[in-house]
């Protein structure tokens, strides 16, 4: 049985295969695989939103007979590549979403008639850069905005959302988090968690309030429809991406169907979008169905693991000069920020690519749930075509051991830092300990492929970016291979 309308042949023709650093083998055919799990139901752990299913735990990595009881089971590169020749239906669907967003960028680029000029930079103010311009330009364009800022003063995705958020929220105001407990870096933002006197929101005067997600993890639609208070509720804020919690990405449709709801609340709301990890993997942005402001990072998607970092924001015009006037200063505006050529040049090229990496990243996730479902783990979304293209698969280890092991063999693989063994440890911004395996040429890039997760249950570990999908063939079997050597060792 295929999820994906093959047949088991194209499995049992992969296995005769000869592949990079392994013998052919003879044909055999795979036992059944394992059941799939679909996180269904949910169960709620004490701290944030976190989502574990109800199924009872598989069986280990080491544990899970793939293969049948007469022959050898299958090497563990050899499972991967079984794993891949059934994926390529789904990887079809994939080529089919970039090739729109290509189209999407392209048409933005012809717009503003991108030319070389616009890469000569500038230097201090920065005022009169053309090609600074033509990006937010371009940007705008193909975030469905008004305006944009797509700048490198952003330091990463919480400062560019941050900055979105002390733009429009004032002393008084409150913010109402849509979609269950934000990205953990949002917690010294909003005030939640942090040093007192930092200035958090909170420590501002704004009130926040949480609504807790519904069923399965997704947007509790009825409580939205009562939850805003109109005349205090100023933000309401929706995380588009998973982040750190086991719970679905958003869909387009969603973010578009909680925008109709709040706005029929009051609709001088502020909708802002924590667009991370969302870019293109629809043909449409938040701002395209409403939101008032949508916010990333240039270091994921919309960078093309080419930007060397910097972050956005997109939405209303009137907004985006706030935002601007929060970024730097109120006076300086809009039209200064000093930006190397060389910069600029990457962040045009980057942009250009970011469909196409989001789109190997994409694959390299599904390869991720295959395979590990396959071994008897849970993985969110679940293999085959998820209902909403997701930029990060969610992989339950189970333990912190387990974690640690798949970082090793992920980090391993990667082309920098592999002599390195990823431990987890307190890092800037997160409240738990946090393991990180990203061997990256740009410091923190996310967009190239890693894994990371903080140390808490139900112990997952989340996986990303990857410039193309080979890589993710090749750290997974760092990453199994470590694993397999760690239950072996327990
Ligand atoms: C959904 C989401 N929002 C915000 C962030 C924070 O982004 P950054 O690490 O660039 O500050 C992340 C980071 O992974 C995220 O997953």
């Amino acid at each position: 049985m295929s999820l994906l309308g093959h047949t088991v042949n194209s499995r049992v023709l992969s296995a005769q295969r000869s592949h990079a650093g392994s013998l052919p083998v003879a044909p055999r055919p795979l036992a059944a695989q394992p059941r799939l799990i679909v996180a269904r139901g949910e169960r709620r752990s004490a701290n944030r939103s976190k989502w574990a299913t109800l199924e009872p735990p598989m069986p280990a990595a080491d544990q899970a007979p793939l293969g049948d009881a007469q022959a050898q089971p299958l090497s563990v590169s050899e499972q991967i590549w079984a794993c891949a020749d059934d994926l390529t239906p789904v990887f079809s669907e994939v080529d089919r979403l970039v090739a729109a967003n290509v189209r999407k960028v392209q048409r933005a680029f012809r717009d503003h008639r991108i030319g070389p000029h616009h890469f000569a930079g500038s230097t201090g103010y920065g005022h009169g850069d053309l090609g600074r311009e033509a990006l937010d330009a371009v940007c705008a364009q193909v975030m469905g905005a008004e305006a944009a800022l797509m700048r490198v003063q952003f330091v990463s995705g919480t400062h560019a959302i941050a900055s979105a958020l002390y733009a429009v929220l004032r002393p008084g105001d409150e913010m109402l988090a849509v979609a269950g407990h934000p990205y953990d870096t949002m917690e010294e933002v909003i005030g939640t968690r942090g040093t007192p006197g930092h200035g958090s929101l909170m420590e501002w005067g704004v009130s926040y309030r949480e609504l807790a997600l519904g069923a399965e993890g997704r947007i509790d639609w009825e409580a939205l429809k009562t939850a805003i208070v109109p005349g205090k509720t100023r933000v309401a804020h929706i995380q588009r991406s998973c982040g750190y919690a086991l719970r679905p990405t958003l869909s387009i449709e969603d973010i578009e169907k909680a925008v109709q709801i709040i706005k029929a609340q009051d609709p001088s709301v502020v909708v802002t979008v924590d667009n991370c990890y969302g870019e293109f993997t629809d043909t449409r942005e938040p701002c395209d169905v409403g939101a008032d402001l949508a916010m990333g990072s240039l270091i994921k998607n919309p960078g093309g693991t080419i930007a060397p970092g910097g972050g956005y924001v997109a939405g209303r015009a009137d907004l985006i000069g706030r935002v601007a006037a929060r970024l730097y200063a109120p006076g300086i505006g809009i039209d200064a920020g000093g930006v190397s050529g060389t910069t600029l040049r990457t962040f045009f090229q980057g942009l250009f690519l970011a469909p196409q990496t989001t789109g190997e990243a994409l694959k390299g996730g599904r390869l991720v749930a295959e395979l590990l479902h396959r071994l008897g783990y849970v993985a969110i979304p679940a293999p085959g075509v998820p209902e909403v293209w997701s930029m990060i698969t969610a992989v339950q280890l189970r333990s912190r051991e387990g974690m640690q092991a798949f970082c090793r063999g992920i980090q391993k693989t990667c082309p920098i830092g592999s002599y390195i063994s990823p431990e987890p440890g307190v890092t800037a911004g997160y409240g738990d300990e946090v393991i990180f395996a990203d061997g990256t040429f740009i410091d923190g890039s996310t967009a190239e492929l890693s894994a990371d997760g903080p140390i808490r249950e139900p112990y997952v570990v989340y996986c990303q970016g990857g410039t193309h999908w080979t890589h993710w063939a090749l750290a997974l079997e760092g990453a199994i291979t470590s694993l397999n050597e760690a239950n072996a060792r327990n």
